[in-house]
């Protein structure tokens, strides 16, 4: 290990990104960032623009409800981004991917992205973490799913979402 790796200086600071659509960002998500919270010193909540999907939320109100959501984290920072993930990585000085691995399902996909990103950008490592147990069922797909059909997702969401989830169906 060489000397200015112990550096104390805010180039020394490890900077996370932690992409993804977050459409909406669910407990599992948000689980997910508290644990890379624990190990960088800032985490970057990026946020897919999606223009090829039709997302429900739009990305400023996604990018809004994250920010409101972590509004108490000061290590926790949320951005939208487009184009390839690793040049928004290198723009913000983040040397690591933050990816949450629910089940063995979730790994062929998430194993081609980070291969990917590895070869596109080397210096950058994918860091995996595996998100509470209670949370490993959930995804943004099936909150939708069961909220349009007329569900509940009280506990599988942060209040934010929630209430933006109610106001977007006049649920209120
Ligand atoms: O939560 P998601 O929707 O599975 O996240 C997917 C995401 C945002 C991580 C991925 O689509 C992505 O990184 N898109 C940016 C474009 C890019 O860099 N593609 C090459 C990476 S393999």
């Amino acid at each position: 290990m060489t000397a200015e790796r112990h550096q104390t200086s805010p180039a020394s600071q490890r900077v996370a990104v932690y992409p993804g659509s977050f459409d909406p960002l669910t407990n599992g998500h948000v689980d997910i960032i508290a644990r890379g919270a624990r190990l960088f010193d800032r985490i970057i909540v990026a946020v897919l623009v999606n223009l090829d999907k039709r997302p429900l939320f739009s990305v400023e109100e996604r990018v809004e409800t994250a920010r409101e959501v972590f509004r108490d984290e000061p290590k926790v920072e949320v951005e939208a981004f487009d184009g390839l993930l690793i040049d928004f990585a290198r723009r913000h000085g983040a040397t690591s991917i933050v990816r949450g691995l629910r089940a063995v399902s979730d790994f062929e996909y998430e194993f081609q992205m980070a291969l990917m990103n590895r070869r596109l950008a080397p210096d950058i490592e994918t860091v995996f973490m595996m998100p509470a147990e209670a949370y490993t069922y959930i995804s943004s797909r099936l909150v939708r799913e069961v909220y349009t059909l007329g569900g509940a997702v009280q506990g599988l969401v942060p209040e934010e979402v929630e209430a933006r989830l109610r106001r977007k169906f006049a649920r209120e």
